[in-house]
């Protein structure tokens, strides 16, 4: 055969995809591929607000190490033809353990922002958290998704505007609230300071030089209504209407002398489930056991807090061990695949929460992004367990795992 026809052979031109998002997914192969093509079509600004962390990042890189440190003891000749990876959380069925956490304004990535990611949640059968300081409102929010959607809590020093929020989420059916706990005042972001971040993004010089390298962004920010924060539009407290910095906002608004006497306050409020979410230690998952919430929510808030704070992946087993059957236990801070979630839930926890994962989805490609990201940690998850011999979420346990080098404390 001559050289014309051994190549001829072997040409095979793939049709042209004529949709552009499309197109771009069909080149991306994990979480990471997409965080770079969302470093690619966000500004600088936006990027770093959404990946970066506090201080020298150490936590959020050992977030993801942490996963990286434990590996699989996988069983074999198990007949996994019929795969289970359901679990139940606050009595729902979840398809795979994972929970959308909320994640503060984010149509900064994508102007449908929330509402994006509150659709593809409900499709893919998860529980949204939809942020205090969304740019979508808990209405809106309920407008689109009849998913089970769940509501974080910031708590504003005006703690009227606490109990409204409550009425507003409880009406508009949600289900559970997210009271984060690690933000008594900002962590400190080095990115954004660098940068002078504001929320809204501010348009000035560098921001226009910025905004002519990332065309689709710049076109979709000025054709799409303002960001305002939405839950709060019109109130005392600022809506965005003003760019502010994260630090000028949450430390001159939200009350740094909340307590564990103001859990109490939230049980007699919220008739719903009550997550504490950002709990890092094994002392105070026992308080708050015995505040009667329904799961701590195990999290350094993906590292933007305090810096120096131990990976959550280290503590589900202590914790796990140490609550039994009292409440639940999530994780979040670190999840980049499906082996991630089958880990953590091996060790001890109910499902794990993912951020940044989702936003590099919407930032990359829109809610067909999120889409992408979600079953691609689901697939993962099934994957995870074919391979290691694991049938339904039941087989999961301490055995599936170990540490390499030292184990976690
Ligand atoms: C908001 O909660 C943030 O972490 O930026």
């Amino acid at each position: 055969m001559g050289m014309i026809e051994t190549i001829r052979s072997v040409v095979r031109f793939a049709p042209v995809e004529r949709d552009r998002t499309a197109r771009r997914l069909a080149r991306v192969a994990n979480v990471d591929d997409l965080r770079i093509l969302a470093r690619r079509r966000l500004p600088g600004g936006v990027f770093d607000y959404i990946d970066g962390a506090a201080e020298d990042e150490l936590t959020a890189g050992r977030n993801e190490d942490g996963y990286r440190r434990l590996e699989l003891r996988p069983r074999v000749l198990r007949d996994v033809s019929a795969l289970d990876p359901s679990t139940t959380l606050f009595g729902r069925t979840l398809p795979v353990p994972l929970v959308l956490a909320p994640t503060g304004f984010t149509r900064i990535a994508d102007p449908d922002g929330e509402l994006a990611v509150a659709r593809a949640a409900a499709r893919a059968g998860l529980p949204y958290g939809l942020s205090t300081l969304s740019t979508r409102s808990i209405e809106e929010v309920a407008a689109v998704s009849d998913g089970d959607k769940w509501f974080q809590v910031y708590v504003w020093r005006d703690r009227g505007l606490v109990a409204e929020m409550l009425e507003r989420a409880q009406a508009a059916g949600y289900s559970t609230i997210v009271i984060t706990v690690d933000t008594a005042v900002l962590g400190r972001r080095e990115r954004d300071l660098r940068r002078g971040f504001s929320l809204p993004p501010k348009i000035g010089l560098g921001t226009l030089i910025d905004g002519a390298l990332h065309p689709g962004w710049t076109w979709d920010f000025v054709r799409s209504e303002p960001i305002s924060f939405a839950n709060v539009v019109g109130k005392s407290v600022g809506d965005g209407g003003d760019p502010v910095t994260l630090s000028d906002y949450i430390n001159s608004q939200f009350d740094p002398s909340l307590s564990w006497a103001d859990v109490n306050w939230f049980r007699e409020r919220w008739p719903g489930n009550v997550v504490l979410k950002g709990i890092q230690t094994v002392d105070d998952a026992l308080l708050a056991a015995e505040h009667g919430v329904d799961a701590v929510a195990l999290s350094n808030h993906g590292g933007r807090q305090l810096d120096g704070a131990p990976p959550p992946i280290e503590l589900v087993g202590p914790v796990a061990q140490a609550v039994g059957d009292a409440m639940a236990v999530l994780c979040d801070g670190g999840v980049r695949r499906g082996s991630d979630v089958v880990k953590a839930v091996a060790l001890g926890a109910t499902a794990c929460m993912i951020g940044r994962p989702y936003l590099y989805g919407l930032g990359a490609a829109g809610e067909r992004g999120v889409d992408w990201v979600l079953e691609f940690l689901a697939d993962g998850v099934r994957q995870t367990m074919a391979l290691t011999g694991c049938v339904s979420i039941g087989d999961l346990d301490r055995g599936l795992v170990r540490w390499r080098g030292p184990a976690a404390p």
